[in-house]
């Protein structure tokens, strides 16, 4: 499908910049060192969406805070997947009327996601008073025009029109850490899977030109960064929108070859666009993780119909050994939706047996969430909560059982982990990643953050692996 893209050139980014300067003239007349507040809920592309917010603000002469109580700007940056991360955010800025009134001149702002939707977008101006703009995906990239014109026009403001989704290349970013990065490939969806308001909220598929994508992990490396997590809402499909088309296989093959050591992750694939030449491409190029995040959603043939998933849990099923083959050390990850509309007890336990045949190392499991708009919405769904919530609980156990017997035949093995982080406790230090993205917990000198190291694999649990370095 070719779509018209709206591109935002560097130059319209560099005029929102200026406008950083002048926010920070403002901010600084209020308070001597503004700081500001980004509160991110839901998917990976949010969190990277939220460091290009904190790019501006750091523009805009701001420090950062944890405290809403100390500070000047707070952004919220929220989900639309499901109801229950939404009632956290209603929750959350309602609460902002403390802070507010402890300092009136306050600015809330609350982006992303869940204020595409006219609903909720109505929802907030009506009742929300505390919240002076409000602005969707599609207007990241003017942050700073909006909020000059909150700074000086003292008005509430609303920009989350319906749209087919922007492209803008050169937007500045604030990453959190200094040893794994987020490097968004593409936004938007095209699959329109029933259950799901991201193609509503996110607009089209829009892929970054390889050239920009390499460019951008280029950068990364050069700053020390060693594992580069490649996002998209269906990496598979990347590149089919630009002229000439780059494939996935292709891009990482183009950012394999760049020099260093370093690995590379991506999420999320759409099993219907895994290909072989995935598999081999993966299984072939060092750098690439033998990591794969292959939602299924659901092992009924007739609910993978009604979702739209356009495959079968046989085709699933093929797809998974055929990635064995290629990659026998795979680590396969999951998502699963219990209790869509109408799912009775028989095509849940096709869930349970396919869950059980694909071996997952972990899988993440949500209960199904009507959403408004989307065909799902409407159909007839007489099972009650509690009968989903028992589904919920079988399928937890099965996943949890599943996990600690993959975690357990670690037990005795060396392999290489990036070490990645401080967990704050005495035992067990250092938190690590194996190539396939298994949790490892570790002793040593927090020196060896940002590096690999070779482990012995010595304990597991069900959500981790904990090991001592060689
Ligand atoms: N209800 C529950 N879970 C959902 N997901 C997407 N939409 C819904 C919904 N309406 C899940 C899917 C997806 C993950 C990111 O969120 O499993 O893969
Ligand atoms: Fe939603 Fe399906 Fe697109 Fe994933 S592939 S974002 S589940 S519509």
């Amino acid at each position: 499908m070719s779509i018209e893209k709206k591109i935002i050139s560097p130059a319209q980014i560099r005029e929102q910049e200026a406008l950083c300067r002048q926010i920070a003239a403002v901010l600084e007349a209020r308070s001597p060192r503004p700081l500001a507040l980004v509160d991110t809920y839901g998917c990976q592309q949010n969190e990277a969406d939220s460091e290009k917010l904190r790019g501006y603000l750091a523009q805009m002469g701001c420090g950062f805070t944890q405290d809403e109580f100390e500070a000047d700007i707070v952004v919220v940056n929220t989900c639309a997947v499901r109801e229950h991360a939404e009632m956290r955010v209603l929750g959350n800025v309602g609460a902002l009327n403390h802070s507010k009134k402890a300092r009136p001149g306050q600015i809330v702002a609350v982006c992303g996601c869940m204020v595409q939707q006219p609903h909720m977008a109505e929802k907030l101006k009506k009742s929300y008073p505390v919240v002076d703009l409000v602005f969707g995906p599609h207007e990241l990239w003017r942050f700073p025009e909006l909020l000059l014109r909150v700074l000086t026009k003292g008005k509430r403001v609303f920009a989350a029109e319906k749209s087919d989704g922007v492209l803008a290349e050169g937007l500045p970013s604030l990453r959190d850490g200094a040893v794994k990065a987020w490097l968004p490939i593409m936004s938007g969806c095209n699959n329109f899977c029933s259950y799901c308001v991201v193609p509503y909220v996110r607009g089209r598929e829009r892929s970054r030109r390889a050239e920009d994508v390499v460019a951008e992990a280029e950068e990364l490396v050069r700053a020390g960064y060693k594992d580069i997590t490649l996002l998209g809402q269906n990496v598979n499909s990347y590149g089919k929108d630009l002229e000439p088309s780059v494939s996935f296989p292709e891009l990482l093959r183009r950012i394999n070859a760049i020099p260093g050591d370093f690995l590379i992750r991506f999420m999320t694939s759409h099993p219907k666009d895994a290909t072989e030449e995935l598999f081999e491409t993966m299984a072939a190029c060092e750098k690439c993780a033998h990591q794969l995040h292959l939602p299924v959603q659901a092992g009924n043939d007739q609910i993978l119909k009604v979702m739209n998933r356009n495959y079968t849990a046989a085709q699933y099923l093929e797809k998974v050994a055929r990635a064995r083959q290629a990659m026998p050390d795979l680590v396969l990850t999951t998502d699963i939706i219990v209790g869509f509309p109408g799912e009775t007890e028989e095509e849940f336990e096709d869930t349970l047996r396919l869950c059980e045949e694909a071996g997952y190392d972990a899988m993440f499991t949500f209960i199904y969430s009507k959403r408004v708009g989307t065909p799902a919405a409407s159909m007839p769904d007489p099972y009650t909560r509690a009968d989903k919530q028992r589904h919920f609980d079988r399928l937890t156990e099965l996943a949890n059982r599943i996990s600690a017997e993959k975690h357990r035949a670690y037990e005795g093995q060396t392999l290489r982990v990036l070490v990645d982080g401080e967990t704050g406790r005495e035992e067990y230090n250092l938190s690590s990643r194996t190539n396939g993205g298994r949790l490892v917990h570790l002793k040593g000198d927090p020196a060896l953050i940002g590096q690999f190291a070779q482990v012995r694999i010595t304990g597991s649990n069900t959500w981790a692996l904990y090991g001592e370095l060689l």
